[in-house]
């Protein structure tokens, strides 16, 4: 497994290989739900390439950019071990300029949602991300459904600036308690683990009321806001594949939402129906 720092090493590397290559970008503090990207990535390409690198411009100030678990050395071992070919790991130098051209996230889509607790987190992320697949020009690259709202902008950028990859989505890995995995999980005491259960419970809760028949959304996220009781809620949101607010459920195309504050740890969960 190669390691790689330097942007244009990268490029001419992989131009030099001239194979498919599937492309997974972490900001490391890698774990099962990474490993399962990896996976997916190894069935179908001949190149395996995985980026670790905490992009400061996705979070906001007081967010926990300089607390944000990082784990270099176990997460090389952990790509070794999932089979990567090489692990990009820029500095920030490497990536970024000064009074640079940038990228940023539609005014309806990205200030939704996670966008409107977070304003200007997804213009951080597709800037990012769109630096990431240029110098990569992976043929496939993943992302994770829990990521949802992520998931979707980035696959309207790939599709407004006519990029050549196609994003492949990967489903949520749960802890065997049924919470989704996250780098952030490590922040969680016990008892707000506890507490953070909450959540996946309110979506099975959903999801049991809309196999029971029940589609309007309001009395769904009523439901589930109970259940969550006493967390901080950002939003809990039913929406469609386009990321529109809808009033009732149709299976197949939609996705319902959450993010709860829990302690001081921001939490998202979805379940794609
Ligand atoms: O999902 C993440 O880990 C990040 O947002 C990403 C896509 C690697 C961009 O920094």
């Amino acid at each position: 497994m190669k390691i790689i720092s330097s942007a244009n090493e990268l490029k001419k590397y992989l131009r030099e290989q001239n194979k498919s290559i599937g492309y997974v970008p972490t900001m490391g503090a890698l774990h099962e739900g990474h490993i399962s990207l990896i996976r997916e990535a190894r069935k179908n390409n001949a190149l395996v390439v995985v980026s670790i690198f905490v992009n400061p411009t996705q979070f906001l100030a007081g967010e926990d950019l300089q607390k944000y678990p990082r784990r270099d050395e176990a997460d090389k071992k952990i790509c070794e071990l999932a089979g990567v070919d090489i692990v990009f790991m820029p500095d920030t130098q490497a990536l970024y300029f000064d009074d640079e051209v940038k990228i940023v996230a539609p005014n309806v889509r990205g200030y939704v949602l996670e966008g409107a607790t977070r304003p200007g987190h997804f213009s951080g992320v597709l800037r990012v991300v769109m630096k990431l697949l240029n110098i990569v020009k992976p043929t496939h690259a993943y992302f994770g459904k829990k990521d949802a709202q992520q998931l979707n902008l980035i696959e309207l950028m790939v599709k407004h600036y006519f990029l050549d990859v196609t994003i492949v989505p990967v489903d949520t890995v749960r802890d065997s308690d049924g919470l989704a995995l996250s780098s952030r999980n490590v922040y969680l005491s016990k008892e707000e683990r506890q507490e953070a259960l909450k959540i996946p419970k309110s979506l099975y809760h959903a999801s049991k009321m809309i196999s029971n028949g029940i589609i309007a959304t309001q009395e769904i996220e009523a439901e589930m806001l109970a259940i969550l009781e006493p967390l901080e809620v950002g939003y809990v949101a039913i929406v469609n594949r386009e990321f529109e607010v809808v009033k009732e459920v149709s299976v197949g195309n939609c996705i319902i939402l959450v993010e709860a504050l829990v302690g001081s740890t921001r939490l998202l969960d979805n379940i794609w129906l």
